[in-house]
């Protein structure tokens, strides 16, 4: 594990006009781990990893990747080193095949051959993509959907990979199916931050976490103490 952090939010804030919804928060990823953002909708989860894939622009303070500064780089070379975003809701091209969606995710790159053996590996991790190439994505369920983002998103081999809200909308089955992706993804080395409003998934899940409240970051620490603190219990966990 290198020393510098893959990715380092430091006071970054966020606004939509006038209005700050992300002020000032710092946080750090480390090479390869999976660490998660909870939080009640509209805190500020979503601001934030647009931030940093770079489809917002930030207010104040510092977006650090691999120890670099990164406000004023577009989101196309974000992407290009290895920053991948699997947005809310998706992002699915609904006209196009899985096929043309998953080819998305290697638009920026032009080593032809490795997208095809990445593609393969794709196949592997998701069969069931494999077996709906030439369907239209609109036509997928939920589920499928989101493994046709995640799938996307990885042809972009990524370093950072950023999902928010990967178990929305869909049936328990299906979340697990899709936390099983996450985990083989994990499992291969790319460096992920999860956003989830399912509070209880999210902490079993992952070696750290952040809760974000109104724009800030108001505890930190491992899952397993997360999901030991009252405070969270109360207020994420029903409790
Ligand atoms: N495009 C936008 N314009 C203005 N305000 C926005 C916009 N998107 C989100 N917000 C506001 O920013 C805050 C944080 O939203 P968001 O990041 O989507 O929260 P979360 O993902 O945690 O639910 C909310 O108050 C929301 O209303
Ligand atoms: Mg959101």
């Amino acid at each position: 594990m290198s020393a510098t952090p893959l990715l380092q939010l430091r006071d970054l804030r966020v606004a939509y006009g006038a209005i700050e919804a992300v002020k000032g928060i710092s946080l750090e990823l480390a090479h390869g781990e999976l660490v998660s953002l909870i939080g009640a909708n509209g805190a500020g989860k979503t601001t934030t990893l647009n931030a940093i894939a770079g489809t917002l622009g930030t207010a104040g303070g510092e977006l650090l990747y691999e120890g670099k500064g990164i406000e004023k780089l577009p989101a196309h070379l974000r992407l290009r080193r290895g920053l991948a975003l699997v947005p809310e809701g998706r992002g699915i091209f609904t006209r196009l095949t899985v096929e043309e969606n998953l080819r998305m995710g290697a638009y920026c790159r032009r080593d032809h051959d490795a997208v095809e053996a990445d593609l393969e590996r794709v196949f592997t991790m998701l069969p069931r993509v494999k077996e709906r190439l030439q369907q239209v994505a609109g036509t997928l369920s939920g589920g499928e959907q989101q493994m046709v983002a995640i799938g996307r998103a990885l042809l972009s081999r990524p370093r950072l990979l950023l999902l928010d809200e990967p178990s929305m909308g869909l049936a328990p089955l299906v979340v697990e199916k899709i936390f099983e992706v996450i985990r083989s993804v994990a499992a291969e080395g790319v460096t992920i931050l999860l956003v989830e409003q399912n509070a209880n998934l999210a902490l079993e899940f992952s070696q750290r976490a952040y809760v974000m409240e109104s724009g800030r970051i108001t505890l930190a620490g491992s899952g397993a103490e997360l999901l030991a603190d009252p405070k969270v219990r109360a207020a994420y966990l029903g409790e």
